[in-house]
């Protein structure tokens, strides 16, 4: 057992350069958590303060229940695969694995065996007398990825270590470590600011800005009910539509159109209303549309196409994700916001409205 807890962790560079304020979270054995954010937001910092990388200003690190805080990063038994690879160019690829083991003076034949094993499961076995210099980017992040995984180490430290890798070649290394990280059954903190990394591989994501942690959930929950209008508008691709709105008796009011307000304790005189793209239909015929426009743009995916609207009686758009065979006039579509997919958030403080 070796879960990983930071407690209340704080670091701070310089008066006004906190990127690290106050985070607590908990990562079980098994558990892939992620940290997701915009750049600058402190994931990189975080990662570094419990590698040992950098000294917290605050708060704890503990690794099965024992602090670690004040361990060198040799000491704390983590591997960490960084963004650059940081291989040793004049080593070959079985010498740049072995080289951990060595520094901890593991027997020849053992090293031997355990750098076979892990060549052998990220397929590098036939690249193993070759330099980093003659490598593929893609090989090159598989021989990081042994180096972490040959130690056997109690908690795994990833920072973006994907982001060097074309599109396609991308989804297929996400795939190979989603496999790999589930037979570990360790602690793994990975940071991304990629959102497709976050949902696919993750059992939760932490979503930072401002060096506090804005939401820690599973990736499905931070979907479906994002916490407050950062996470909404920073999770999905199109991003989601989010508007400012006044209400008046029990409606917010969108250009020409009521929408209904959600219950809520008390009356707002303005709220915030998000809906993802998918969440946005053409109004069936007989049916009343939440909201009706002109269409000023369509952008075709393939799959499907982004459509977007000028609300009638206002400066607002509206992007609504519409099958490909669906045709509309063009001059006066009515959309329809699904209700149950609506999300209200706080006009002031931003936090969502409405949990369940
Ligand atoms: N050693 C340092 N001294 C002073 N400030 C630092 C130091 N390291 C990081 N920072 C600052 O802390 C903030 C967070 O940096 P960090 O590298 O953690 O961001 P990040 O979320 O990893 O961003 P990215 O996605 O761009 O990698 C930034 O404003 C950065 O300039
Ligand atoms: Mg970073």
């Amino acid at each position: 057992m070796a879960t990983l807890e930071l407690q209340n962790l704080r670091k701070q560079f310089a008066p006004n350069v906190i990127p690290v304020k106050d985070i607590s979270i908990t990562v079980h054995d098994g558990e892939f958590l992620t940290l997701l954010g915009p750049s600058g937001c402190g994931k990189s910092t975080l990662l570094r303060l419990i590698a040992g990388l950098e000294q917290a200003t605050k708060g704890q690190i503990l690794v099965g229940g024992n602090p670690v805080t004040s361990f060198s990063p040799g000491d704390r038994n983590m591997a960490m695969v960084f963004q650059s690879y940081a291989l040793y160019p004049h080593m070959t690829v079985a010498e740049n694995i072995a080289a951990s083991l060595k520094i901890r003076k593991t027997p020849t034949p053992e090293i031997q065996t355990r750098v076979a094993t892990v060549a052998e499961k990220l397929g590098l076995s036939h690249l193993r007398d070759r330099k980093p210099g003659q490598l593929s980017g893609g090989q090159r992040q598989r021989v990081a990825l042994a180096r972490a995984l040959v130690r056997n180490p109690e908690v795994f430290l990833l920072d973006e270590p994907l982001s060097n890798l074309d599109a396609l070649l991308r989804e297929q290394v996400r795939e190979e470590l989603k496999q790999i990280f589930s037979e570990q059954n360790k602690p793994v903190v990975y940071v991304t600011h990629d959102q497709t990394e976050a949902m696919t591989l993750s059992s939760k994501v932490a979503v930072l800005l401002d060096g506090l942690v804005q939401q820690l959930d599973p990736p499905a929950r931070i979907y479906t009910h994002p916490a407050n209008k950062f996470v909404a508008g920073f999770v999905g691709s199109p991003q989601m539509n989010l508007w400012s709105l006044n209400c008046e008796a029990g409606a917010a009011i969108c250009g020409d159109y009521r929408i209904p307000l959600p219950a809520l304790s008390e009356p707002p005189s303005a709220i915030d209303l998000g809906i993802r793209p998918e969440d946005v239909r053409l109004v069936n015929e007989g049916e009343t549309p939440t909201v009706e426009g002109k269409v000023v743009l369509t952008e075709n995916f393939g799959r499907e196409q982004l459509v977007s609207v000028q609300i009638a009686g206002s400066s607002e758009k509206v992007r609504a994700l519409i099958p490909p065979e669906q045709s509309w006039d063009a001059e006066k579509v009515g959309l329809v916001f699904e209700v149950q997919k609506q999300h209200w958030f706080d006009a002031q403080t931003g936090a969502r409205l409405v949990a369940e």
